[in-house]
């Protein structure tokens, strides 16, 4: 998020000191490299590196000058589902230490729960001015987002801190909603879980039309054509994931118990994500001794984050379950590398293979599992699919197939909620 809204608001025309810790990322990012996949922002990077975006991990150096600092570092979830604030408490404190000549707006763009920017104001003390301002920016599209927000969210203890950060976004055209800081705080973590609860839903009534031996994806359509209701985030699919909507509704639940304010609602749409996961897993039928091939490891297209993915639950219960596993992604087979290394000392568990390609995955396996919803796996026939497997089962996660196209081509096509499925 941090890179993006660098370069982006280099594009409206600020001047950017992008402060970073990681070595290695201000490395690759000096050379004109990102590092991660995020489709336009290479060409962002080379276009204003070195004019108005400079990269550095000098703190002092960034500082220098900056009447605004936009604070992005990360707030993963800790044990206890509270988001892990250690990195936004030592960059406050740091900042404390060094004291900047003139007054300093710091602007908490990072997913924090309701009450941190309050905090973030007593610690800093006077000459600091705290400003929340959650993004809500999807991987994948996270330029155009930038540029095209639904809503511009500032909370803040005054109207005129207010005005000096809605004034960075000057050129965009989208509303702008004023607030105190626990308003745009909860703007954010309300949003993030009403998508889950919306997500689930979807799947919860995918099961139903499973149950039924109807198509979910007619049933949603005209669910979704109510605009009091809409139609996006209403995709039945492996369960949601990513950096955001596990770890924000998390937060919320965390917060909810610490303030004792008993919620019914959002407890269930996790609970029924995780049943997704296993939904999924059982379509398969029994995997000991069996080749699967997985095509999708990214929680979603059009990156390569693995955060939370279905993908990271699913293929170690498969291996688990004495399943032999050959996965492809066209973008996130080294952050999943990197995230099963993290969770083990040898690289990949044994039983797990990542192939160059989606069809030599394919080749051989006894079913298909699709997990990511990819163009190049959407384009794949289903006459190439059939021959390209052993046997014929292809669970689409995603359903990315038509059921009769693939009948058609002599497969089992199950997917979720298209009347067909276990
Ligand atoms: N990723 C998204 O799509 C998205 C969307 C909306 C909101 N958010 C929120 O934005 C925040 C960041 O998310 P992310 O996905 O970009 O996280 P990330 O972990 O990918 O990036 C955080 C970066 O901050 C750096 N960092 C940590 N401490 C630092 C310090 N003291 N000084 C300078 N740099 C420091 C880290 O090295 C890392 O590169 C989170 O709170 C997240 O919830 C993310």
């Amino acid at each position: 998020m941090g890179l993006t809204t660098a370069a982006c608001l280099c594009e409206l025309g600020h001047e950017v000191a992008l402060l970073e810790i990681d070595g290695e990322r201000v490395a690759r990012l000096q050379r004109g490299e990102c590092p991660f996949y995020e489709p336009g922002i290479d060409d962002l990077l080379r276009r204003h590196l070195d004019r108005s975006l400079r990269v550095t991990t000098d703190m002092d150096q960034a500082l220098r000058r900056a009447e605004v600092l936009i604070v992005c570092v990360g707030t993963p979830q800790s044990a206890s589902g509270a988001p892990d604030l250690r990195a936004l408490w030592k960059l406050l404190g740091d900042l404390r230490k060094r004291r900047p000549a003139g007054p300093l707006t710091v602007v908490l763009k990072s997913t924090v729960p309701p009450g941190t920017n309050r905090r973030a104001q007593s610690r800093l003390g006077p000459g600091f001015t705290v400003v929340s301002n959650p993004e809500f920016l999807r991987e994948g599209t996270a330029i155009h987002d930038f540029f095209h927000p639904d809503r511009i969210v500032v909370g803040a203890a005054s109207p005129a801190a207010a005005r000096q950060v809605a004034d960075l976004y000057r050129g965009i055209d989208a509303p702008v909603i004023s607030t105190g800081w626990e308003e745009a705080e909860l703007i954010k973590y309300a949003s993030n879980a009403f998508l889950a609860v919306k997500l689930s839903f979807a799947n919860e009534v995918a099961a139903l039309a499973d149950g039924l031996g109807a198509d979910v994806l007619a049933v949603l359509k005209g669910v979704g054509l109510d605009r009091r209701i809409g139609g996006h985030f209403l995709n039945p699919g492996p369960g949601y994931g990513g950096s955001c909507l596990p770890k924000d509704l998390a937060g919320l639940l965390w917060t909810a118990r610490r303030r004792r304010v008993r919620l019914d609602l959002l407890p269930a749409a996790r609970r029924a994500n995780e049943r997704q996961r296993r939904r999924v897993l059982a379509k398969l039928g029994p995997v000991a001794g069996r080749r699967i091939a997985v095509w999708g490891l990214a929680f979603k297209a059009g990156t390569d984050d693995v955060r939370e993915s279905p993908a990271l639950a699913i293929i170690p219960a498969l291996l688990a379950e004495g399943a032999r596993v050959a996965a492809h992604d066209p973008e996130a087979r080294h952050t999943f590398a990197a995230a099963l290394a993290a969770a083990g000392p040898d690289g990949l568990p044994a039983g797990l293979e990542l192939a160059d390609d989606p069809w030599s995955a394919a080749h051989g396996a006894d079913a298909l599992l699709v997990l990511t919803e990819w163009p190049a796996y959407a384009a794949a026939s289903p006459a190439e699919i059939r021959t390209a497997l052993a046997g014929d089962l292809v669970v689409d996660a995603r359903n990315l197939f038509d059921p009769d196209a693939m009948a058609a081509a002599g497969l089992r096509h199950i997917g979720v909620g298209r009347g067909r499925g276990r």
